[in-house]
C-alpha cells in the first residue's frame, strides 16, 4: 500500500487495522490523543440492524464511532460494539451532550445516561453537540464534562459545532481545551478558516456529513474526474480530500459494502492540485441545512 500524504504530514502511523489491508493516519490533538483519519458516523443506525451495521463497521476495521444521546441509539451501539468481540480499549466510542442538558445537574445526569447506555465504565470521547448560544448554558455543560474526566467517567471531551469564540470562552473559564471539534465540512462547505483556527490550538476537526449526505456532490464533474484518475469512487475521492486535509471524516455507511469502501479511501493519496480543485466546489451557502452555530439551538 502507498503511503497517503496525509500518513506523512501528520507524523503518526497507525499500526495496520483488522483486516490488515487498511492502515490509517492517525492526528494528534494538542495533549497527545489520537484519531484515525476515518470513522463510522452512526445517526438513523439504531436497533437491531444499527447494533448489527456497528459490529459489521469493527470487524470491517473501524476503531473510532461517533454516536449521541439525540440519536437515539446509544444502546444499540454499545451492543454492537460488545458483537464485535474487538477489546474496548482498541476503540474510541463517542456521543453527545443534548442542548437540553446543558445545565450542570441535567449535564451530570445525563453523562452517566449516556454511560449507562453505552454500557461502559467511562466514555471515550464525549462532545458538546451545539453550543446553543441563545440558550447560553455550554459553559455550565463544559464544567460538567471537565469533572467527569476528572472523575474518570470520561477518558477525552470536547465540543461540537463550536465557533471560535465558544472554543475560547470554555478555554478561558476552566482552562481545559477541548480535544475534537466536530464540525460539518464537505466540498460545499470546506471551512477553511475554521480548520486553520483548529490546527494552530491542537484541536482535532472531526467533518460531519462529511459526503455531504451522498446527494449531488457526489455526481460533481471535478469529483468524477478525480475518481477516474486513480480508479476509485465519487465517495472515496470525497474522503481522500478529507484526509488529505487532516481532518477526520465520519461516513454514515448501512451497509458494510458502503463501510469498507469508505475505509479503503484512508489510504489513496489525492495531490495537492486535486485537493485544491475539489475545495473550489465550496460556497457560502454550502451548508446542507440551515444549522448555522451562531443561531442554531439543538433540543
Ligand atoms: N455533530 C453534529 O451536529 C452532526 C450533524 C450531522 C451528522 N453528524 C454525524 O456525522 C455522521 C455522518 O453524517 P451524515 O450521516 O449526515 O452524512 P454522510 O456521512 O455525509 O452521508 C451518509 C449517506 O451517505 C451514504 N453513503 C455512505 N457511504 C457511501 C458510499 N461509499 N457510496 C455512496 N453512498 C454512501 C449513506 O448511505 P448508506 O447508509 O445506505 O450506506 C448515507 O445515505 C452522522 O451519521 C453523525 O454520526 C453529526
Amino acid at each position: 500500500m502507498r503511503a497517503s500524504r496525509a500518513m506523512l504530514s501528520a507524523g503518526v502511523i497507525a499500526p495496520a487495522y483488522a483486516d490488515g489491508m487498511t492502515a490509517l493516519a492517525h492526528f494528534t490533538a494538542h495533549n497527545g490523543f489520537t484519531l484515525p483519519a476515518l470513522g463510522l458516523g452512526t445517526y438513523a443506525l439504531d436497533g437491531d440492524a444499527g447494533a448489527d451495521a456497528v459490529a459489521g463497521a469493527i470487524g470491517a476495521g473501524y476503531r473510532l464511532i461517533d454516536s449521541a444521546f439525540n440519536y437515539e441509539n446509544e444502546g444499540s451501539v454499545g451492543r454492537g460494539v460488545r458483537a464485535s468481540g474487538v477489546e474496548t480499549s482498541e476503540l474510541i466510542v463517542t456521543t453527545k451532550l443534548p442542548g437540553r442538558h446543558h445545565r450542570r445537574e441535567k449535564a451530570r445526569t445525563s453523562i452517566e445516561e449516556s454511560r449507562s447506555r453505552l454500557g461502559v465504565d467511562a466514555i471515550d470521547l464525549h462532545l458538546i453537540h451545539w453550543p446553543n448560544p441563545h440558550q447560553d448554558e455550554y459553559l455550565q455543560a463544559w464544567e460538567a464534562l471537565v469533572e467527569a474526566q476528572q472523575r474518570g467517567t470520561v477518558r477525552q471531551i470536547g465540543v461540537s459545532n463550536f465557533l471560535p469564540e465558544h472554543l475560547e470562552r470554555i478555554e478561558r473559564e476552566t482552562g481545559v481545551r477541548p480535544v475534537v471539534n466536530q464540525i460539518e465540512v464537505h466540498p460545499y462547505f470546506p471551512q477553511d478558516e475554521q480548520l486553520a483556527y483548529h490546527r494552530e490550538h491542537g484541536i482535532l476537526t472531526e467533518a460531519w456529513s462529511p459526503l455531504g449526505r451522498a446527494k449531488e456532490l457526489l455526481q460533481e464533474r471535478i469529483i468524477g474526474e478525480v475518481a477516474a484518475a486513480h480508479g476509485i469512487s465519487p465517495a472515496q475521492t470525497v474522503l481522500a480530500w478529507h484526509v488529505a486535509r487532516e481532518t477526520v471524516a465520519i461516513p454514515k455507511a448501512s451497509s458494510l459494502a458502503h463501510q469498507q469502501s469508505n475505509l479503503e479511501a484512508g489510504a489513496v493519496s489525492l495531490t495537492a492540485d486535486e485537493v485544491a480543485a475539489i475545495t473550489t466546489l465550496g460556497r457560502a451557502d454550502g451548508r446542507l441545512f440551515d444549522a448555522d452555530p451562531a443561531t442554531h439551538e439543538e433540543s
